[in-house]
């Protein structure tokens, strides 16, 4: 037996709106009887088409399919349709007081036809996107939209999370590399990589690496051309160095060596680095 919360269990035993609407504004169809579970449900707008009056449904399903249904339909009646849109399967488990995480699934079917009934308001259809495509988990007729949208909305990690939200892999078991696949792709897409953050470092270590980029990267190409530079003085993110030989003749070297001094000091040690000339 479930642990069921009484809101659910009172839902399960009264079911409020159960039945059809005449001429309704929006209907949608989820789930299949050959899956265990089906939802139709169906509401009807103010003459303004603001605001749901009316919101009705028919399942075949579990006692948390029922409730979870029920649920649904007092939930988003007085709503506005974007307001209803908003409506998450975590706030329908929310109504009743939360849902076993093995049920889950019956607060997603509540909101899938809500997203369908909405959709075939607005273009008449009543399949929604998230419904069609690559069919997952055969057993249950399981799209990868649909997996994918659970994951994303649930903040979902674990296989046995998607099948506990979407039954998908609660059969053969034959789908459940496929879904851990899709959970690899859709977490990464949700945590964007962030830079490790770098230590600070020591005024030492700073010194260090200037010189070594100088010796390395600089000082080479200076001594080609018959020229030379000193490291003279590190003040905060400002370097102050002496040229010498042909660079310290060279008019217009001084500007031009610096530049490209102060280019490779920035790729090699910090990206503020600024190269003065020692005028002593
Ligand atoms: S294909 Fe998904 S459980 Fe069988």
């Amino acid at each position: 037996m479930w642990d069921y919360t009484n809101k659910v269990m009172d839902h399960f035993r009264n079911p409020r709106n159960v039945g059809t609407i005449e001429n309704p504004d929006g209907v949608g169809d989820v789930g299949s009887l050959a899956c265990g579970d089906a939802l139709r449900l169906m509401f009807k707008l103010d003459n303004e088409k603001k605001k749901i009056t009316d919101a009705k449904f028919q399942t075949f399903g579990c006692a948390s399919a029922i409730a979870s249904s029920s649920a649904l339909t007092e939930m988003i009646k007085g709503m506005t349709l974007e307001e209803a849109g908003n409506v998450t399967n975590q706030n329908i488990a929310d109504y009743l007081g939360g849902l076993p995480d093995q049920k889950m699934h019956c607060s997603v079917m509540g909101k899938e036809a809500l997203e369908v009934a909405i959709e075939n308001y607005h273009t008449g259809k009543c399949s929604k996107v998230i419904l069609e495509g690559e069919v997952i988990c055969k057993c249950f007729g399981v799209t990868r939209k649909e997996i994918e949208h659970v994951i994303q909305e649930n903040d979902l990690h674990e296989v046995d999370d998607v099948m506990n939200y979407c039954k998908a892999g609660g059969g053969c078991g034959g789908c459940k590399p496929d879904i851990a696949e899709i959970i690899t792709e859709v977490r990464a897409e949700m945590t964007p990589a962030t830079e490790a953050p770098q230590r600070k470092m020591t005024i030492v270590e700073k010194v260090r690496l200037i010189e070594e980029t100088i010796e390395r990267e600089i000082r080479p190409a200076l001594q080609k051309d018959g020229g030379d530079l000193d490291f003279v003085d590190l003040a905060g993110n400002k370097v102050v160095v002496s040229f010498r030989g042909m660079c310290a003749q060279c008019k217009s070297a001084q500007f031009t060596m610096k530049d490209v001094v102060e280019a490779k000091l920035r790729e090699f040690v910090s990206k503020d680095i600024i190269v003065e000339e020692d005028k002593a």
